[in-house]
């Protein structure tokens, strides 16, 4: 599965690329606006920095302004993902855009209707919003089988990029549940590497070593 950081923070990507695990970047226009950076100057740094899917989403809510500005956000670095709302505008935008073999990140999916639109529409990745389900009382893993589900019946290419992910219980659930990608906060990257069980064993290892009076592995 392929593991996304959530973020427009540029030291927050950079700092976590070392060890080859980050895959791609999603953005989206509150993560830019919180992270007070102009949007394209700031796509192009983070295009710059990871060879993998960026995606950065438009914020026109009508189809030409869509395409207007997907165009232009695609011109940055060809790793560009053109995130689109799925909304009617959306799915015409993002067929368009298919037609033209530019790559597209369909986002704010709650429903299971809504991302086989999507795939028909031909985008090249669905988001569906798994915490903000859980928020409203809602089954977000299971929005995620579905979905799975229904790409595999018919077989649609369209890569489920599970989102809205809050904690890493959920990261495994999005891989148990046969997703192409999940995008994290980094905060939640973190988490994953870590177990109490980790630690503790590591801790008594050298403990262990320690007390050897033996230095390094020598
Ligand atoms: O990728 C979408 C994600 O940023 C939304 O996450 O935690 O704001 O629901 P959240």
């Amino acid at each position: 599965m392929q593991i996304f950081l959530d973020t427009a923070e540029i030291d927050a990507i950079t700092a976590r690329l070392d060890a080859g695990l980050v895959d791609g970047v999603t953005t989206n226009p509150s993560l830019i606006a919180k992270a007070g950076a102009a949007v394209f100057d700031r796509i192009a740094e983070i295009c710059d920095a990871v060879d993998g899917p960026v995606s950065a989403e438009v914020v026109a809510t009508d189809t030409d302004g869509m395409i207007a500005e997907g165009r232009r956000l695609a011109e940055i670095a060809p790793n560009v993902v053109i995130k689109l709302p799925l909304t009617g505008d959306g799915l015409i935008a993002c067929r368009r855009f298919a037609e033209e073999g530019l790559q597209t990140n369909v986002t704010l999916c709650f429903s299971a209707n809504q991302a086989l639109l999507a795939a028909k529409a031909g985008a090249s990745y669905i988001s569906p919003f798994v915490g903000r389900i859980e928020d409203a009382g809602g089954d977000g893993i299971g929005l995620l089988e579905d979905i799975r589900a229904i790409y595999d019946q018919y077989g649609y290419e369209t890569e489920i990029l599970a989102a809205s992910l809050r904690g890493p219980a959920h990261v495994e659930a999005a891989a148990l549940a046969g997703c192409d990608a999940a995008t994290i906060p980094p905060k939640v990257f973190d988490q994953m590497v870590s177990h109490a069980l980790t630690d503790k064993g590591l801790a008594a290892f050298l403990a262990d070593w320690k007390a050897t009076g033996r230095s390094g592995l020598d």
